[in-house]
Formats: structure tokens, sequence, C-alpha cells
């Protein structure tokens, strides 16, 4: 079996059942993914119904003061992020209707949406075959495929872009990408990743070489 296809079993029976996961609203991703932006799920989760609770569609959110986001987003930290959000959502009303955009070209134009934030909001509301790119899917894919190449250097970043999108289940891409991140969260861990209990003990590459603990290679500066 593939690994795309050993992932996404294992995650129907160990992935975490998060409130974002159930929606195919790209507003509702978008919300959730900036506000997992350098933040943790426990703490974010909080943050994440506020919002939704004050601004239950876009044009809510573009319509509010500024004030009122950041006096929502108080904790959160990174308050770029915050303002970010306001263009954002005025920038959905005044370019595409009022209509969250789902494709990941025109989800890119908005105002703080990376590669990574556009690849999920692009998978998860519609399966586009984007793959999604964070700290988990480097650690995943390093492991897995034994590469040593730095994540933060520009070869390495186009590198593990391509072996994403090579990786990617491209019928699938909502549920692989949410498989990918939860895999590296709670198996495939930073420190002490839980290898003898892992799928992929025969196919992992860094766990034959004795690699596990150094990769994915990281360099300073
Ligand atoms: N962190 C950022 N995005 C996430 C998601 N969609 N599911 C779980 N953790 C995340």
């Amino acid at each position: 079996m593939s690994f795309a296809l050993k992932l996404m079993d294992w995650y129907r029976e160990n992935g975490r059942d998060l409130p974002w996961r159930n929606t195919q609203d790209p507003y509702v991703i978008w919300l959730s993914e900036i506000i997992l932006q350098q933040t943790r799920v426990e703490q974010g989760m909080p943050y994440f119904y506020r919002f939704l609770e004050a601004f239950p569609i876009v044009t809510k959110f573009a319509a509010a003061d500024e004030e009122e986001i950041l006096r929502l987003w108080q904790g959160l930290g990174y308050y770029s992020r915050a303002r970010n959000m306001h263009k954002a959502a005025k920038m959905v009303v005044d370019t595409f209707d009022g209509i969250f955009p789902r494709r990941y070209q025109d989800a890119i134009r908005l105002p703080g949406v990376g590669e990574y934030t556009a690849a999920a909001i692009a998978s998860f509301s519609s399966n586009e075959p984007r793959a999604v790119v964070d700290g988990n899917v480097y650690r995943v894919l390093s492991r897995y495929l034994g590469v040593t190449e730095a994540i933060n250097s520009t070869k390495g970043k186009k590198l593990f872009a391509e072996l994403a999108q090579e990786m990617l289940d491209p019928q699938h891409a909502g549920i692989y990408n949410q498989a990918i991140m939860d895999f590296g969260a709670l198996q495939c861990k930073p420190k002490k990743p839980l290898c003898a209990t892992c799928i992929f003990q025969l196919s992992c590459v860094a766990l034959r070489d004795g690699l596990v603990d150094a990769l994915p290679v990281k360099l300073k500066g």
C-alpha cells in the first residue's frame, strides 16, 4: 500500500476531531489556519469559537472595527496577523464580491495568506490537489524519505515542496493534508517520536539508518 493510503488509514483511526475539520467553508478554514499560525491547537480553539461567533461570515469580519478585532485577538500576539485578517476580509468584499476564494491562486492574493495557508484553504474546502508544507510535513517526510537537505535552505525548501506534492494523494488532498499534520503532531513527534508503534517501521529510512533524532536538518542563523 502507498504511503498516502496508509497515512489516511492511520488518520481514520487516530486523527483528532477538531472543529475546523467539520467544514468546507473557506472562510472558516482561513480563520482557523491564521489563528493556528504560531499558536497551539489548545490555545487557539477558544479564539476560533470567539471569532466565529462575532463574525460568522466574512462580510461581518470586513465590516468590523479594527479595535474590536484586536480586542478579540488579545492574548494571541503577533498583532500583524489580526490586521492582515481585516485587510484580507475587506479584499474578499472588494475583489471577490464577498465570496471567500477557494482556489489556491485566488486565496494566495489575500494579505497574510502564504503558500501554506493557501494550500490548506484550497485542499480542505474543495480538495484542490495542493500539498501543505508546515513543520509537521518537513519532519514526517524528512524522516520517512531520509532527506538530509536543510529545511530552511533555499534548495531544501524547494526540494520539500516538490516531495510534498509528489507524496500527496491528489484524489483526497484535504484528508491527506489533515492526516500528515496529525501524524506529525501525534506520532512522528519532534521529541520522543513513537517509532515502536509506527505503521511505517518497515519503510522509514530514518528509522533504518538511525537518523530519526537527527532529522529534519535545520541550519541555524
Ligand atoms: N495546525 C494548523 N492547522 C491545523 C489543522 N488544520 N489541524 C490541526 N492542527 C493545525
